[in-house]
């Protein structure tokens, strides 16, 4: 039988940072830096997003805006151009304002707490605690997807965590298992081992617990099965919505976009003008307006299955219903590409 959790405490601690330093990622960009502009963009970016998609996006930022006061000096239309594609474009809007509050508020300098960083747009508990453990050794708990799975299996762990009590209680034990000792160097190699640890063998359908440091000290495998865990009854209600896509062209070439209201799907994004259903865009056009119907197909977001049908029309000048709209103009396809645009939009116009 493995230790109980009070007697298997440090141990794990120990036992994961010392996994760390040989198995663990060691090269990712966002290592080898206590500086929390980049930890910090690094997190937000990977927040929804997986580490190969985040690598380029991560060092475009950088190039574009090597600090925290570059991006607070940032267009918003410049921060969502740079995102575009990443998805979740709350974050952009979010890490925009976040800079420009370190800068009003924090002259510059990013807080030294999990406690204050807290306090700024998109630094939720989790990403707070990162950027602390990171770049000040802070000694709190992360307690992302990934990690919830390692300690959930480790702790046997399985309450449902849909309920918020259970949740809050993991976060206590979370804490429990944090290093003691040694923290100026054992906080960032241990929270970077949780995360590694969830990220490359606790995987969610078939964990390596053959290769798994802990598995001595880890419950959920003594009991079997640990894919058990996490355990969460309350599943995403998924919803899903047709969005028609007036996919305008100019005698010029140009394509007519607008810039999306600052809440909903896509906000803040440049987009085609969209309906809910053909016939309120049909209604919209001038009856002369030949359309050409494109395919249609299937945009999967967290929680919605988007119905996307693309409808191509030619218009001569710019007709009264669009520019009625207030936020559009005709774009190039010089100009176009630069903007920040839903990805599904951008590969629709690119095709
Ligand atoms: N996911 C979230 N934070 C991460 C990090 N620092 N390294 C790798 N993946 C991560």
């Amino acid at each position: 039988m493995p230790k109980t959790l009070t007697q298997a405490q440090p141990a794990f601690a120990q036992t994961m940072v010392a996994w760390q330093r040989r198995h663990g990622r060691q090269n990712l960009p966002w290592q080898n830096t206590r500086e929390p502009y980049r930890v910090w963009l690094s997190e937000i970016m990977l927040q929804q997003t997986q580490v190969s998609t985040v690598l380029d996006y991560y060092a475009r930022f950088l190039q574009n805006f090597p600090d925290v006061a570059a991006l607070a000096a940032a267009s918003q239309d410049q921060v969502m151009g740079l995102w575009s594609g990443l998805g979740y474009y709350s974050r952009a809007r979010n890490l925009h304002q976040c800079a420009k509050d370190v800068v009003s508020r924090f002259g510059g300098q990013f807080p030294s707490t999990a406690a204050e960083l807290i306090t700024l747009p998109g630094i939720g508990r989790s990403t707070a605690a990162a950027i602390a453990a990171f770049c000040f050794s802070e000694r709190v708990a992360i307690l992302d997807g990934n990690v919830k799975r390692v300690l959930t299996r480790v702790l046997a762990y399985e309450a449902d965590l849909s309920v918020a009590a259970h949740e809050k209680a993991l976060w206590i034990l979370a804490e429990a298992l944090l290093p003691t000792q040694g923290l100026k160097a054992a906080m960032p190699r241990y929270t970077q081992a949780v995360m590694d640890l969830g990220a490359t063998l606790c995987l969610p359908k078939k964990p390596a617990c053959a290769q798994c440091p802990v598995q001595h000290l880890c419950q959920g495998f003594a009991q079997g099965e640990p894919e058990r865990m996490p355990v969460k009854t309350r599943k995403l209600k998924r919803s899903s919505h047709a969005l028609w896509l007036l996919w305008a062209v100019n005698s010029k070439g140009q394509v007519w976009l607008e810039k999306r209201a600052d809440t909903g799907i896509w906000a803040g994004l440049y987009c085609l003008p969209v309906w809910p259903s053909h016939a309120e865009l049909t209604s919209a056009l001038p009856s002369a307006a030949k359309q050409n119907l494109l395919a249609p197909w299937k945009h999967v977001l967290t929680h919605k299955d988007l119905h996307l049908h693309p409808v191509k029309v030619r218009l001569q000048g710019t007709p009264k219903f669009l520019s009625a709209q207030g936020q559009g103009r005709w774009w190039s396809a010089q100009e176009w590409p630069a903007l920040g645009l839903p990805a599904p939009v951008r590969q629709l116009l690119s095709a």
